[in-house]
């Protein structure tokens, strides 16, 4: 079973500790749509940051930060984080006789950040890294975090220098890329030369016999472009009849879709060819729906929701000192859904897979995101993961009966 991903794999840079209420900060912070400043939640681009603010970002950075240096460095980006996390879940099961090959495909940049990415992506235990050198620094993400913000419940700011992504081209996938069980497309609007060529990756994967997966990322390159209207998935607008099952949080699905409500933009996806859709709202219920369609993996699912998992909540609040942050909450959701679809897939399941039963560990597992800081986790042995989820997964079924 070989379950191929790719899309933005990037640097996260957390500074843990700002103050959003600060005067630099105020200054800062964008007074409307897509105007290049920042938003608490959102994520800007540092060139169009330095256009608001008239000044280099390295300066801007300089004024905002409380620490001076980041806390942490952690792999981030909705492709790197599912993939690593399903690459974590499945290699647990490979002692069994079916043999799970995770495989990720990415560019590096040549400098420390490159460096420290590769560190970090070395330790996943991925059957395969595929990471093509670029002559760029590589991308990064500065997560600026106020843990204070809103009552306490705390928010994060995310700033994203470009470099190798914007280099990404198809052409760096090679053919191997496209020989797979399970194709996985992660965060491309962060990879604007995949993002604009989605339709055709999509429809080679698809003509491969591969069952595609597609998670997005806020499209903060549309949003600059045409500030308030709908996003594209693909050059014009037609992925979807190629995508198996799309994830989105709520904000990326109604942008995307170009609705208001979240059961509109469920519905539009799947009238647009997606087999299914599930759209992912934080703490909130999330929605899920799927239908036979086109390539027919799915059994038709009505739209239902799904709570968030109760056993994560209460802990939370009875252990306060647990609690890392939500980033990453939906990569980890995804990653779980990649596992879940590479084992049903396995299994010799081609039709009639029922959409809830994959959602299921997989909301335990977003849930789960919330004891780590950043979105990967880094175990210390094979298979850690998988067994410090399996309560959650348990607990979440129980909550549901
Ligand atoms: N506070 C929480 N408590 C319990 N479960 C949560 C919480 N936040 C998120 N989850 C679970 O994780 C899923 C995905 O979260 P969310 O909608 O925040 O993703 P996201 O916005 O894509 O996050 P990111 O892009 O940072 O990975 C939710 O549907 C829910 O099941
Ligand atoms: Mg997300």
């Amino acid at each position: 079973m070989n379950i191929h991903g790719t899309g933005c794999g990037i640097l996260d840079c957390i500074f843990a500790d700002e103050d959003f209420s600060g005067p630099a900060y105020q200054s800062a912070m964008s007074k409307k749509s897509g105007d290049g400043g920042l938003t608490p939640g959102q994520l800007v681009f540092s060139d169009a940051l330095e256009k608001f603010m008239g000044r280099p970002y390295d300066e801007v950075l300089a004024s905002l930060n409380k620490s001076k240096t980041p806390n942490a460095w952690n792999l981030g980006g909705p492709s790197a984080v599912s993939l690593a996390h399903a690459a974590q879940i499945l290699a647990g099961k490979n002692a069994g006789s079916k043999n799970y090959a995770v495989r990720f495909y990415g560019v590096r940049g040549c400098d420390n950040a490159g460096q420290t990415l590769m560190e970090k992506i070395s330790s996943i235990p991925f059957t395969d890294i595929r990471m093509i050198p670029k002559e760029y620094p590589h991308s990064r993400v500065d997560v600026l975090s106020d843990p204070r913000y809103n009552n306490g419940a705390g928010e994060r700011t995310f700033v994203i220098r470009r470099g190798a992504l914007d280099e990404f081209y198809p052409d760096d996938l090679g053919n191997d890329f496209f020989n797979a069980n399970l194709i996985a497309f992660g965060g491309t609007a962060l990879t604007p030369r995949i993002h604009n060529n989605l339709t055709e990756l999509l429809q080679r994967s698809r003509k491969n016999g591969a069952f595609t997966e597609v998670n997005l990322v806020y499209d903060f390159q549309s949003e600059l472009e045409n500030p308030g209207k709908k996003w594209k998935l693909g050059k014009n607008d037609d992925a979807y009849p190629y995508i198996d099952l799309l994830a989105a949080d709520q904000e990326e699905a109604l942008k995307t879709s170009g609705k208001t409500g979240v059961e509109e933009a469920a519905a539009w996806f799947i009238k647009q060819g997606c087999g299914a859709v599930v759209i992912t709202r934080g703490r909130l219920p999330l929605l899920l729906y799927s239908d036979p369609g086109t390539a027919g993996f799915f059994t038709k699912t009505e739209m239902t929701y799904l709570p968030s998992c109760e056993k994560v909540d209460q802990e939370l609040a009875d252990h306060p000192e647990r609690r890392g942050d939500t980033t990453g909450c939906g990569d980890n959701f995804t990653g779980q859904v990649i596992a879940e679809l590479a084992e049903v897939l396995a299994s010799g399941k081609q039709n009639d897979i029922d959409l809830r039963e994959i959602c299921i560990p997989a909301a335990a597992a977003g849930g789960f995101a919330c004891f780590i800081v950043g979105g990967a986790f880094y175990e210390t042995e094979t298979g850690q993961k998988r067994r410090l989820l399996e309560p959650y997964i348990k607990a979440y079924r129980e909550q549901l009966e």
